[in-house]
């Protein structure tokens, strides 16, 4: 193993400087998003989630900044790009949701718990990571993030489980909502040899669809086939047919 040089940093201290740009970058944008969502949501309680988690998200910038300081670098954030995707995912559901509906408030707090889960993440890696370099004082600072952001995403939980998620079960689906059509033009139906080797020998499964154990007759799948789960009830396989296609969107 290369012994890292005396007076520079190893490759894991320039990950763990990375992993904190980045989601230094998650904490200055989650501050605007939960305004965002705040404004948004229906019930009083959930808005107090919100608003409550912002204040908290404040402290986090706050801390990120004592950290960057202690280590003698620039506040300087890094795009998140896996942020980012679950931004995109909670604007998308705004867009899909009717306003002041608990289906919205349901899908939101969804969003905001996938948020939340991979702040967690990001939290424990690097508090990990800050006691492996031995970066005591800010072991202490990220843990005090990872806390509350483990909170907030009990709070979450307690909100849905108590009224959110039962309101939204007797609201009505609108008329674009009934009979989605994933599109699936990106699924194949084709796995690598060897697992459909090991499909056959552990369920005697018929592979399906474009396996060489089919005989190559790419439209069918025998029932209880790994494939047949992509079929619909006419038998046209669903990776044919063309839905309805969800938005993106990159709002701000
Ligand atoms: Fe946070």
């Amino acid at each position: 193993m290369a012994q890292q040089e005396k007076g520079t940093p190893s490759g894991l201290e320039l990950f763990f400087q990375t992993m904190l740009q980045e989601i230094y970058w998650c904490e200055l944008h989650l501050r605007d998003v939960l305004e965002n969502m705040e404004t948004r949501a229906s019930t009083e309680e959930l808005k107090a989630a919100f608003r409550n988690h912002r204040a908290e998200t404040n402290d986090q910038v706050t801390r990120l900044e004592k950290i960057f300081y202690q280590r003698g670098m620039g506040a300087q954030p890094i795009f998140c790009v896996g942020m980012q995707g679950l931004f995109d995912e909670g604007w998308q559901i705004i867009d899909e949701t009717e306003e002041g509906s608990a289906h919205r408030d349901a899908a939101m707090v969804i969003a905001a718990q996938k948020v939340e889960h991979y702040e967690i993440a990001a939290y424990g890696s690097l508090s990990t990571l800050a006691k492996t370099l031995g970066f005591k004082d800010a072991v202490q600072l990220l843990e005090e993030s990872l806390a509350e952001e483990k909170k907030a995403d009990s709070i979450l939980t307690e909100l849905a489980e108590r009224d959110i998620n039962a309101d939204a079960s007797v609201e009505p689906a609108k008329n674009e909502q009934l009979s989605p059509q994933p599109d699936t033009d990106d699924i194949t139906t084709e796995s690598d040899p060897a697992v459909e080797t090991m499909k056959e020998a552990v369920t005697g499964m018929d592979a399906g669809a474009g396996s060489a154990s089919t005989g190559g007759d790419a439209g069918a799948s025998a029932p209880g086939s790994a494939d047949a789960l992509l079929v619909d009830d006419s038998g046209e396989p669903k990776a044919k047919r063309k839905g309805t296609t969800r938005k993106r969107t990159t709002k701000k």
